[in-house]
């Protein structure tokens, strides 16, 4: 890639997809690349905080007509939103042969890849993830998700970027909570990976927020895992829907609380639901569950009192995309602790299963 300063090769990630590779680049100094992506002519789609945040690198960006500039919430991720983004494009400007570059977290992602997929039938993108969770998990894997009404990420396209530029001097200015929200992501990862990988980040669990190179290690760590699942499965049909691990349940987490709770907060309670159904149904042994537990209890803290309504998580649940007449798709830990796809009939029982969970471990919040 063209002027791109890249500080150490090994550190490279190069991804295969249906519309050939794609590279991740770790570059402390990447944002200063922005600078260069403006000169080249490109177009933005930029999330307003990081702007705001970020003023030194993104100022020129937002004041180069050529920005749309989005408050980043479930809201804006609307499909009922998109024409409005596509039509300041084209009113920038925007043409076949530009470059769309997208500055933010995994909203920003999700509506600058959905709309670069759309718009004159597809176009090249750029991705800076500014928060944890997308530079940890969400910037590769080729996918858009929007939402349509109140149904979170029911539509979407496959359209991975050309490049990703990863720059952990974005994190700084993240809240613990968005940080924990993006380790959420790293720990789904390493339960997926195996007891081996899990029991690596428990062990390292309290210096990831401390220490920049513990969670520098566990971003690229998580990356490489991920990197496995999806290309071996890009368009998501069998092997990658072991990803959802946490999602089912964290999705009905995140519609029943109106989104008050950050995405990876709400998948890693979601985690452990699925570990309590897990041994519920005979999956998991409870002393197995409960190593998993002492981690994801840590990670979701400061959101046990947030109510989560069981019959708003039963709707949610119910309009999940991976339910059909026969049953959900759910993906629970099997006896080896290794989350894998399970169909469960959605009948009282289950949803019996989740009140519980809820009950038990949130009480009287449950409501
Ligand atoms: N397409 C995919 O493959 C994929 C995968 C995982 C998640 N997602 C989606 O990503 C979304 C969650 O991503 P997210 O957690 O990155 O959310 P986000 O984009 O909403 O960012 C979270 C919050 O952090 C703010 N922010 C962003 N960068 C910041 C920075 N550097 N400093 C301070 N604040 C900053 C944002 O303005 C926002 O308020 C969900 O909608 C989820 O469905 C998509
Ligand atoms: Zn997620």
């Amino acid at each position: 890639m063209a002027g791109l300063r890249v500080s150490d090769d090994r550190d490279n990630i190069t991804i295969a997809s249906h519309r050939g590779p794609y590279q991740v680049f770790f570059e402390n100094g990447g944002r200063r690349l922005l600078t260069e992506d403006l000169e080249s002519g490109a177009h933005f789609v930029v999330d307003s905080t990081v702007a705001e945040l970020h003023a030194d690198t993104c100022l020129p960006v937002v004041e180069s007509g050529r920005a749309v500039v989005l408050t980043a919430t479930e809201r804006t991720k609307n499909l009922d939103r998109i024409p409005a983004f596509a039509e300041a494009l084209l009113r920038n400007g925007i043409r076949r042969d530009t470059q769309l570059v997208a500055v933010g977290g995994g909203i920003t992602q999700d509506i600058a890849c959905f709309l670069a997929s759309i718009l004159m039938r597809g176009l090249s993108w750029k991705f800076y993830p500014t928060t944890l969770l997308a530079q940890a998990d969400s910037c590769i894997g080729s996918k858009s998700s929007i939402n349509v009404g109140a149904v979170k990420n029911s539509a979407g396209t496959f359209w991975p970027p050309e490049t990703i530029v990863i720059d952990s001097g974005f994190l700084g200015t993240l809240s613990e909570s968005e940080l924990r929200s993006g380790i959420g992501e790293i720990i789904k990862v390493h339960i997926i990976d195996g007891p081996q990988s899990f029991d690596r980040l428990a062990a390292e669990y309290d210096r990831l927020i401390s220490a920049p190179e513990v969670l520098g290690d566990a971003v690229r760590r998580s990356l490489h895992i991920k990197k496995r699942i999806i290309e071996a499965d890009e368009f998501d049909t069998g092997p990658r829907q072991v990803l959802n691990y946490g999602h089912t349940f964290g999705h009905a987490i995140e519609s029943a609380t109106d989104y008050s709770i950050p995405h990876g907060i709400a998948v890693t309670i979601g985690m452990d639901m699925a570990n309590y159904v897990a041994v519920e149904v005979g999956a998991l042994a409870p002393d197995r569950r409960a190593r998993m537990k002492v981690i994801t209890d840590r990670n979701s803290r400061g959101y046990e009192q947030t109510p989560i309504p069981f019959d708003r998580f039963a709707a949610a649940i119910k309009s999940d995309k991976k339910v059909s007449a026969s049953g959900i798709t759910v993906i629970l830990p099997d006896s080896q602790s290794i989350p894998a796809r399970v169909r469960l009939p959605l009948d009282d029982r289950f949803l019996g299963l989740c009140g519980s969970y809820l009950l038990e471990e949130r009480g009287r919040h449950v409501a």
